[in-house]
């Protein structure tokens, strides 16, 4: 069985053909591609096209892990134990997601059974294949996973903030699971799940799990996970860390040279939990803690369960970049209570999301905050639907043949959110408030698709509100490149201020001194630079960098806007930054869009080369994976 390559995939979908294998049981890799005549009609719809598990043969039900971490080695080595469940009586195979993984053995009741390993597929990994006697509920593989494993980094001492001793963290969100645990890497399948991690003595283990504060130090970590979860949602990390409490169920783990800061920053985490609740239904997890991880971190937060992973490029020092943490929390309702089925249904995790984010931001710090942060987002939807090609933007995304971190964007979060929207004020908030929590309920603990969502629609909201609502514009969002006519426009009282300013600065009416920037926040900066027009003259670079001292913010959004400027004016005296910017951040969403800029020009390219080739052994997999064809 093969299935196609990124690149391939670019290349077939630029042609209009890509197809997945049918059969995700076959083991050859060598098999021809297929095209595609055309794109929905031949796509099974709940059909996850990113693992090669049989999943309606048997499904694993619970997963025991026993794992040693080898710092020296850079490698997890230990056992798996998979709970197994039949789901055809006659299967006598079971297909399991690996990647990179070496299989030293796979057995039943301490009987060996036989398995084979098929060729790697570049994206998606290799199908371990096992034999399953009839009586089998149970078995155990012993693996060891590769220094490369795309979903682990392992970091030196000298990449942490205590720069004594050294750091894994895993990241499994999308594919990245089966690089360090063989299982069915498909949201469709949720395991609750046990761990045993044997880590170096003065190391704390922390898992997306039941977590002990207070455990002592011994280098042996016992884990807990009794609600079922997707595979996507299992999290480990290691490293020097210390926890403090911020309220009755909320805490933050953190090296000890940034606790202190980050459980400042975040004070307000137990607030947004409680309101959260409050609106949406009882916090179905017990405790929801932050881990904050190192600056190669590449994504800003990541939900995972009881415990979301966090960069600190976020603690500002002002709570301006919060919104990241209701983001985190809003996902334990929608995401990890109700999850997407497939990666073509990530918008109903992140659309979700991003809706509720915003609500929470309303509720904790006001409508002021809440329609900034709308229009920032806006803004960079339009960014996207501008520059991206039209399927692209369908939310119901169609991923055969591609890998779901290669069509990361904006549109799954705030086109999802801009939908949401519309149909709130279309039934009134309340209404929706009600709809939404009748809809966590409804599909709690349950992986669903896109079409399962349409049709509870059908039986919800579009039956209450026939006048205000019709299948086929809700199909014209889900399915439909663009914005559709008449969508909702945020928009924000403070930022028309924001655009008096800039429009007298622009026609030298204003110098930047005049402008009254004392009691600008964090977002009416962002908002005030991302819509300078592309071109500045080096006077007005100039002036802005002299008075505001743009180049040194240390808010990491405002430095990151400003770079961008920067770069594509070639304000040189603003490199020495970018460069530091570039090679001390992991963060891929702060880094990417400044290397595809700076690729723009063979100047601009060797800069960040030189930066690449500096920050690269720091990076992490699907950091380096992202941006390294922008230096080449
Ligand atoms: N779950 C995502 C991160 C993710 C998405 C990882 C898809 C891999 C594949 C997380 O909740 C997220 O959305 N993070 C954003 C936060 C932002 C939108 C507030 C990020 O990292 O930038
Ligand atoms: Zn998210």
């Amino acid at each position: 069985m093969r299935f196609v390559s990124i690149v391939l995939g670019a290349l077939l979908l630029a042609t209009g053909c890509s197809k997945a294998p049918e059969d995700s049981q076959a083991v050859d890799n060598t098999a021809a591609i297929k095209p595609l005549t055309s794109h929905e009609q031949s796509m099974n719809v709940s059909r996850d096209y990113h693992s090669f598990a049989n999943v309606d043969e048997v499904l694993v039900t619970h997963i025991n892990l026993d794992i040693t971490a080898n710092f020296d080695t850079q490698q997890l080595s230990g056992t798996a134990v998979l709970d197994l469940k039949r789901i055809a009586a006659d299967a006598d195979t079971l297909v399991l997601d690996t990647r990179d993984l070496v299989i030293n053995s796979v057995s039943a009741n301490d009987t060996a059974l036989s398995f084979s390993l098929a060729s790697a597929d570049p994206e998606l990994g290799s199908a371990l294949s096992i034999s399953l006697p009839s009586e089998v509920n149970q078995i155990t593989v012993d693996y060891t996973t590769s220094p490369e494993a795309s979903g682990v980094q392992w970091l030196t001492p000298l990449q942490t903030a205590g720069k004594r001793h050294p750091f894994l963290f895993t990241q499994a969100q999308a594919v990245h699971a089966r690089s360090f645990i063989p299982l069915q890497d498909s949201p469709k399948v949720r395991v609750t799940y046990q761990a045993t991690i044997r880590t170096p003595k003065e190391l704390l283990a922390v898992m997306s799990a039941s977590n002990q504060a207070d455990t002592e130090r011994d280098g042996v970590y016992e884990f807990n996970m009794p609600q079922p979860i997707p595979s996507y949602l299992i999290a480990l990390a290691i490293g020097d860390l210390s926890f403090k409490p911020m309220g009755e169920r909320t805490g933050v783990y953190a090296e000890p040279e940034l606790i202190e800061a980050a459980a400042k920053e975040f004070e307000d985490t137990e607030s947004m939990l409680i309101a959260t609740e409050n609106k949406y239904g009882p916090y179905s997890w017990e405790r929801y803690d932050l881990l904050i991880l190192p600056p190669s971190f590449p994504f800003g937060g990541m939900e995972n369960p009881r415990l979301s992973f966090i960069t600190p490029t976020v603690i500002a020092g002002d709570k301006s970049l919060v919104s990241l943490i209701a983001h985190e929390l809003a996902h334990s309702w929608s995401g990890n209570t109700v999850t997407n089925a497939t990666w073509r249904d990530l918008w109903l995790n992140e659309g979700f999301t991003t809706y509720l984010t915003y609500r929470i931001m309303e509720m904790i710090y006001g409508t002021d905050r809440y329609n900034m942060e709308a229009v920032l987002g806006y803004q960079d939807l339009l960014a996207d639907i501008a520059s991206l090609p039209a399927d692209d933007q369908i939310m119901a995304i169609d991923l055969r043949g591609r890998n779901p971190d290669d069509v990361f964007s904006n549109i799954p979060y705030e086109k999802g959110a801009l939908f949401l929207r519309e149909i709130e004020q279309k039934v009134g908030r309340d209404n929706f408030d009600a709809f939404l929590l009748a809809y966590f309920e409804a599909f709690a603990f349950k992986s669903i698709t896109t079409d399962e969502f349409v049709a509870y629609l059908d039986q919800t909201l579009l039956s209450d509100y026939p006048d205000v609502l019709s299948k086929e514009r809700i199909k014209e969002w889900i399915f439909s490149p663009g914005i559709p006519a008449g969508a909702p426009v945020p928009g924000s009282d403070a930022f028309s201020k924001i655009d008096t300013a800039r429009s007298g600065f622009l026609s030298a009416v204003l110098s930047p001194e005049d402008i009254a920037t004392d009691a600008w926040t964090v977002h009416e900066w962002l908002y005030f630079l991302n819509n300078l027009p592309e071109q500045l003259t080096d006077e007005q670079l100039v002036k802005l960098d002299t008075a505001f001292d743009l180049t040194n913010s240390p808010n990491n959004e405002i430095a990151h806007s400003w770079l961008m400027i920067a770069v594509a004016n070639e304000y040189k005296p603003a490199y020495g930054r970018l460069h530091e910017y570039l090679v001390s951040i992991g963060r891929n969403k702060l880094v990417k869009p400044l290397y595809r800029e700076l690729s723009k020009t063979v100047e601009g390219k060797a800069f960040a080369k030189r930066a690449f080739e500096q920050a690269k052994p720091g990076y992490h997999p699907l950091t380096i994976k992202a941006n390294e064809g922008y230096v080449q």
